[in-house]
């Protein structure tokens, strides 16, 4: 499904015009697809249909309560990484028992109140943290869930700060350690050993790297039933990649096709952590071109949008789409750079971009629902922006823009 088209010469986020968000919300603005989202997560459902499986959404990709909740209600599970995340999960009623905890640093805090909503599991990355969970869980007289992360040593071909399955990745416990942190963790009474899971990066566009992943965990779950430790789940991660330009992602029921022939009567679940592929593409951010400047070397098209907002484009130098919103004017194409107000050069949405752009035009940057709003930061005092969900011909304010209050709020002056 299109879930952003143009209609009569005006881009739409399924019916509703972003020329009406615009002028109702202001820019920048987040809009999301409902029907998109929907979309993307049944195909990851209806892709693992033959496994019993459970889906846990990243919640790092986008954890606006409005996302969450759309996907709390088809029955999706959550992967988090912090008790923030935890607590977003439960406002937008998400059910704690499919929620797995995976971050190498958990805190006791966060393992506490974990345990005392009940999730499903820790995803443990090293034999401290186990201990540390352990020695929470005594104290509530609780035994916890755990699945060993284990780093698989695969390289996931992707941009290297978001590759996290090599051995030299802080991510993960080494394989060939994993057989004796096992082991010892079905010796500690307050542990319940339910899982094993590895998660090699993000934005793979390959199958290759999740096949050679899957095969090295499935390999660590033949040893262990050998030594007569029962693994009820295999965590497959997330990672699968999305179109931003012309990468050419596996589609979803082709890395479902591969993963489900590979699992197939070897566990009693398959988890899996997408986030990405569920919500990358289900959203753009709404941008107005606030001046247009011309230097003799350059074409700078500036907008009011900016590495704050949206910082791929700085940290990974992501390319993502630029689509002015009305198509009407004649003005020529021309190659510029698409900056913020930002006060660094690292401030670019696009660079080198062919399009057409002048004052006042609105632009949508496609492609910005995954890791857009949640990496989003306040940089040059700069408020947040806000965000609209779309569903069918209704635009609903899911998260107002922050005031330049609210960034005060809580700070004092000597
Ligand atoms: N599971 C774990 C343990 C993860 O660390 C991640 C992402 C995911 C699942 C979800 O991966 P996905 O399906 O979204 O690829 N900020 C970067 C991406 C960072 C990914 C971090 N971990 C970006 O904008 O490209």
């Amino acid at each position: 499904m299109q879930a952003f088209a143009y209609r009569d010469g005006v881009l739409h986020a399924e019916g509703v015009a972003l020329t009406g968000i615009a002028g109702r919300h202001g820019t920048p603005t987040y809009v999301y697809s409902r029907a998109a989202i929907e979309a993307r997560w049944r195909a990851f459902d209806q892709g693992f249909a033959c496994l019993p499986h459970l889906i846990c959404y990243a919640v790092k990709a986008n954890s606006n309560l409005a996302v969450l909740g759309v996907l709390a209600r088809l029955g999706s599970g959550f992967d988090i990484v912090s008790v923030g995340e935890l607590e977003r999960v439960l406002r937008a009623g998400g059910d704690p028992g499919k929620v797995v905890f995976a971050g190498v640093g958990k805190r006791e805090d966060e393992i506490a109140r974990a345990l005392e909503v009940g999730i499903r599991c820790f995803n443990v990355e090293l034999v401290p943290e186990l201990e540390r969970i352990h020695d929470v869980a005594r104290r509530m007289g609780a035994r916890a869930p755990v699945a060993l992360r284990v780093n698989p040593d695969v390289d996931a071909r992707t941009h290297p700060y978001i590759a996290t399955g090599m051995k030299q990745n802080k991510f993960g416990i080494p394989a060939d350690e994993a057989l004796s942190v096992y082991e010892y963790a079905t010796r500690l009474p307050h542990l319940k050993v339910t899982g094993i899971g590895c998660h090699i990066g993000s934005q793979l566009t390959e199958v290759g790297p999740f096949d050679d992943a899957v095969a090295k965990v499935l390999d660590l779950v033949h040893l262990l039933r050998a030594r007569g430790v029962e693994i009820e789940h295999i965590d497959i991660g997330g990672g699968l990649g999305i179109q931003y330009r012309d990468e050419e992602p596996p589609a979803v029921h082709a890395y479902a096709e591969l993963i489900s022939r590979r699992l197939a009567g070897q566990v009693k679940e398959v988890l899996m952590e997408p986030g990405r592929a569920i919500v990358g593409n289900a959203g753009i951010l709404l941008t107005r071109v606030e001046y247009v400047k011309e230097t003799p070397a350059k074409r700078f098209v500036i907008v009011d949008a900016a590495m704050n907002d949206l910082i791929r484009p700085a940290l990974y130098e992501a390319w993502h789409e630029i689509l002015r919103v009305r198509r009407d004017s004649d003005a020529p194409v021309a190659e510029c750079d698409v900056v913020g107000p930002v006060c660094e050069t690292g401030d670019f949405l696009a660079r080198n971009r062919a399009i057409v752009a002048v004052q006042g035009d609105l632009l949508a940057v496609m492609s910005a629902g995954a890791y857009g709003f949640s990496m989003s930061s306040n940089y040059n005092a700069r408020p947040r922006a806000a965000e609209v969900m779309v569903d069918g011909a209704q635009a609903y304010l899911v998260r107002a823009r922050e005031t330049v209050g609210q960034l005060l709020a809580g700070e004092t002056t000597l």
